[in-house]
């Protein structure tokens, strides 16, 4: 079965592209799934753009398409695909038999059309925030609209979890975790670190082989424990 899952916020700028990109590098490139993006971003498509960037420059530098095709030679790039919000529902139907994982990534808020089909087709959300007051607050109503006014009305619905991203010391987030019990926090929280807007979120590129990257590794084995997908096959689709 295909899991779908979405990162939410009620606040803008939390970090649900960068987590979004860095996920599925680990998934694709470390652990072997077979992942799909759809960008539901409209009209900035960011992570969409930031695909085509990437390949351009891949084109049109020697050094980088030799690194390029030592990667590809046997497969492409995951698919980056875009779709307003009111076709997400439509466009996981038609991709989902090929894929174990598939990410929507919204922009903004959740106050947009076409929101409540979008909820009903995914799985599992996620919604990173910050160690701010702000983050967390608007983080905490978010939560309680999926799981008071979402999971009863959705078929899909299998869980929602909280996190923590850009921490940059742990033991203040445990404090705010013991505060708010009735939140379903993750366990492993994604630190602040330079790396991770940058090289870490490439959308062709592996992570390089850095602490931090096996930090973030941690997290990943942390975020498949949640969301319990099963890997239909080794082998990556080809976009082709
Ligand atoms: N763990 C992290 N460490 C360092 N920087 C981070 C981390 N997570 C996010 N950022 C930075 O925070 C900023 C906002 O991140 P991002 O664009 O991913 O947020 P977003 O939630 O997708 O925003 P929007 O609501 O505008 O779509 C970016 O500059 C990103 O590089
Ligand atoms: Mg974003």
């Amino acid at each position: 079965m295909c899991i779908t899952l979405s990162l939410l916020s009620q606040k803008g700028g939390v970090g649900k592209s960068t987590l979004t990109m860095m996920l599925l590098n680990a998934l694709y490139h470390k652990k072997g799934f077979r992942v799909l993006l759809i960008d539901a971003d409209y009209p900035q498509l960011s992570i969409y753009k930031k695909r085509q960037r990437e390949l351009y420059v891949v084109a049109n530098n020697p050094t980088i398409k030799k690194k390029y095709d030592k990667i590809y030679a046997d497969r492409t790039p995951y698919p980056i695909i875009h779709c307003q919000l009111t076709e997400v529902g439509k466009t996981i139907e038609e991709h989902k038999e090929n894929y174990d994982i598939i990410f929507v990534d919204i922009g903004g808020t959740i106050n947009q059309p076409g929101i409540v089909d979008f909820f009903q087709a995914i799985n599992h959300f996620f919604i990173p925030i910050f160690e701010d007051d702000l983050s967390i607050y608007s983080s905490m109503e978010l939560y309680n609209i999926l799981m008071q006014q979402v999971q009863p009305i959705s078929d899909a619905f299998m869980g929602c979890k909280v996190l923590f991203n850009r921490v940059h010391a742990r033991n203040q987030t445990q404090s705010i975790k013991d505060q708010l019990s009735e939140i379903d926090f993750m366990e492993q929280e994604v630190g602040a670190y330079k790396l991770y807007e940058r090289f870490c979120r490439s959308t062709v590129f592996p992570m390089p082989k850095k602490k931090e990257t096996e930090k973030f590794y941690q997290f990943v084995e942390n975020f498949l424990q949640v969301i319990q997908v099963e890997k239909k096959s080794t082998i990556p689709l080809s976009t082709r």
